[in-house]
């Protein structure tokens, strides 16, 4: 299980007003240094409630949350674009269908306008309206088909979108996904990585919307034209002033979405943070804990602070948002008064009949409906296209970690070598290891050996290649790690780490891996042979067709060390040269663990075999030792060699052996008390 990274802040949390007074939950403090951002919750905290989210805002996030809106404007064409190809590509019939919709239905409005000129002035002549109506039947049969053309268009559109919608949506998360898992993995260690993650996951939910909003901005677009189109024949003064009245709130919700946005990216950190804090509120991997350890009232109170410090700042934003569309309605409903004045003017002074200014006010509310609409749709294309955009840049760089490697191939591995190998974790003051060099064939077995935190996992991680060094090389039979295909060269790795997976799928598939070897369930038994995973399989309800989750009907759970059966008999199944096991059997049985290191020497004989073990007992069957210490090697050789000599792994070894040092406790006074 994993725990978010969570760093100790450099200073003591701001106070924001006066703590007496302030009940209310403080808001984020965002620095305005440029090259950090930095959060404090601090009211009503004590040091254990501090909440320290240092994020290092770098300059991507920087440039995203202060982009201006004739930026965003110029690419907004490119983005739309990039959503229309989208959904071209899900459903290119409903994209078809919805063109053919809006220009129809655009027409259709248009033509209905002018049609309810002549109604109305059948309507306004004198005489009997009857006769007046059937004499312009014509103009009243066009009016009606026009209005119910327009009304199932309006559905068509609708049921075009609804199916169209989702699936941009489902094609634009898959995209994520597939630019999400071809990052190097270092990528992860880099809180600058998670953010423009979050920020794509949030723009693949958008995309839809894009598209959608885009449809509007066309229908909107169709009936302002068709509107302009008939009002010009009435008076061309009416359409520029209409168009005026538009400008104040496409100003005011564009000044919105900015600002919602703005708020979204300074909030990025405590969104996680509350994401995070939900799930392990409610994750069933930490229920336990959180009862035995009884932290409901500490974590709900973090919950509550990452909570209100989000709420505080969407407030923030909603209010300023308020703010402005109130500002633009103020501004827009001037200019409005302003065309209705004209209006009443022009048929005052008799420039317009009454027929005609009755038509007009009908193009008149069409024209004003259509500017709002540009208006509306324009600000949240301008809003989605901000999450677009971090959507379609995640997926040009992927975050700016895509694997980007050589191309050398990589059919077969004999040896890996590592050359005075150094790495540094992302944003880390000193590097994990230093100057390592070491080899491993096949047919061996070497064993890392180290207290916590010397660098074992990180070495095996960059044997392994999944990590690539940040000084000196690791070469896999002659060829740099760099320079490989790593999605080639990991079908030659089968790995145990630390933390390994326990996949929520069927027995089989958690050991196959989703890749099935040619001899069935043949081999998929003899590596659950070795693995001592076969005991376990043969308990299970349905064998190797169990589910191995109670998340659904009919799954099964399974202890630690069961689990820690299936991950070797997974690795053990694939059929790669290079095996790395970290920390293997720290949850078997004595007669488990035995099992596998008994057969470690078998499968070693066409495997090279990197083993990470606190057990010293076990590394006896290892050819070669090697001691880690803050990242460097400062001893290797054969376990006789070592133990029999002064050193670390004598010391590691007699400090494991001894068992002298606390000796049981002899109560006799209690004894003696008890006995009559
Ligand atoms: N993702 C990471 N980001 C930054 N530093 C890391 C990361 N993972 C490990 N480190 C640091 O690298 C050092 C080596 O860690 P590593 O996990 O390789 O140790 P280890 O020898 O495997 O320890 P253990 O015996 O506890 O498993 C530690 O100081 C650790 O804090
Ligand atoms: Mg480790």
């Amino acid at each position: 299980m994993r725990y978010p990274a969570r760093r100790r802040p450099r200073r003591r949390s701001v106070l924001l007003s006066d703590p007496t007074t302030a009940k209310l939950p403080a808001a984020p403090v965002v620095s305005q240094h440029p090259r950090r951002k930095e959060m404090f919750l601090s009211q009503e905290m004590t040091d254990d409630d501090e909440i320290g989210l240092i994020e290092e805002g770098d300059e991507y996030s920087q440039r995203l949350a202060s982009m201006t809106f004739r930026q965003m404007t110029t690419r907004l064409p490119l983005l739309t674009a990039r959503s229309v190809a989208l959904a071209w590509r899900v459903d290119r019939p409903a994209v078809i269908g919805l063109l053919l919709c809006q220009a129809v239905s655009g027409i259709a409005e248009a033509t209905g306008l002018l049609a309810m000129a002549g109604t109305i002035g059948a309507l306004f002549s004198s005489g009997r309206i009857v006769e007046h109506l059937l004499a312009a039947w014509v103009s009243v049969l066009i009016l009606v088909s026009a209005t119910g053309l327009h009304a199932i268009l309006g559905i068509v559109t609708n049921w075009l979108s609804s199916r169209l919608i989702p699936a941009v949506q489902q094609e634009a998360e898959i995209l994520f996904l597939e630019a999400t898992l071809n990052v190097e993995l270092s990528a992860y260690d880099s809180p600058g990585f998670r953010d423009r993650k979050d920020a794509a996951e949030r723009g693949a939910e958008w995309a839809g919307d894009l598209f959608s909003t885009g449809q509007n901005l066309i229908a909107s677009a169709a009936s302002m034209v068709a509107g302009a189109v008939v009002l010009a024949a009435f008076h061309p003064l009416l359409l520029p002033l209409l168009v005026i009245a538009g400008i104040p709130q496409g100003w005011a919700q564009i000044h919105a979405a900015r600002t919602a946005r703005m708020a979204f990216t300074s909030t990025m950190s405590l969104s996680r943070m509350r994401y995070m804090l939900r799930w392990h509120l409610s994750a069933r991997e930490t229920a336990d804990q959180i009862r035995t350890g009884t932290m409901t009232p500490f974590l709900m109170r973090r919950y509550r602070q990452v909570a209100a410090g989000l709420y505080e700042s969407q407030r923030r934003s909603s209010a300023l948002g308020a703010r402005a569309s109130l500002i633009g309605a103020a501004f827009g409903g001037v200019a409005s008064g302003a065309v209705w004045a004209v209006l009443i003017w022009l048929l005052s002074t008799g420039r317009l009949s009454a027929a005609s200014g009755g038509a007009a006010a009908f193009a008149l509310r069409s024209v004003a409906s259509g500017t709002r609409g540009i208006a509306n749709a324009g600000a949240r294309m301008f809003r989605d296209g901000l999450y677009f955009q971090d959507w379609s840049d995640f997926l040009t760089e992927a975050g700016g970690y895509r694997i980007n490697r050589g191309e050398t191939a990589v059919d077969r591995v004999h040896e890996v070598q590592v050359e005075c190998l150094s790495y540094r974790y992302d944003g880390a003051e000193r590097d994990a290891l230093t100057d390592v060099s070491l080899s491993v064939r096949r047919g061996e077995v070497i064993a890392l050996v180290g207290e916590n935190g010397s660098g074992k996992t990180t070495l095996s991680k960059l044997l392994a290649g999944l990590y690539l060094p940040t000084g000196g090389a690791v070469r896999w039979d002659g060829a740099d790690t760099r320079d490989m295909d790593p999605h080639a060269a990991w079908k030659h790795t089968a790995v145990v780490p630390q933390d390994f997976a326990r996949w929520p799928f069927t027995a089989r598939q958690n050991i196959t891996q989703g890749q099935p070897l040619p001899g069935g369930d043949k081999v998929i038994r003899q590596a659950c042979e070795i693995s001592g995973a076969g005991d376990v399989i043969d308990d299970l309800g349905s064998g190797l067709d169990t589910l191995l989750t109670r998340d659904w009907a009919g799954g099964e759970a399974l202890s630690g060390g069961q689990w820690q059966r299936i991950a070797l008999a997974r690795a053990f199944y694939r059929p790669a040269p290079l095996l790395i096991l970290d920390e293997p059997t720290s949850a078997l049985d004595p007669r488990a663990e035995h099992r596998i290191f008994a057969n470690l020497r078998e499968l070693a004989q066409d495997r090279a075999v990197v083993l990470v073990t606190h057990r010293l007992a076990n590394v006896s069957i290892a050819d070669r030792i090697v001691v880690l210490e803050h990242g460097q090697i400062i001893q290797q050789g054969t376990f006789d060699e070592l133990v029999n000599q002064p050193g670390r792994l004598r010391e590691l070894w007699d400090l494991q052996n001894d068992r002298a040092i606390v000796p049981p406790q002899r109560d006799n006074q209690h004894t003696e008390r008890t006995t009559p």
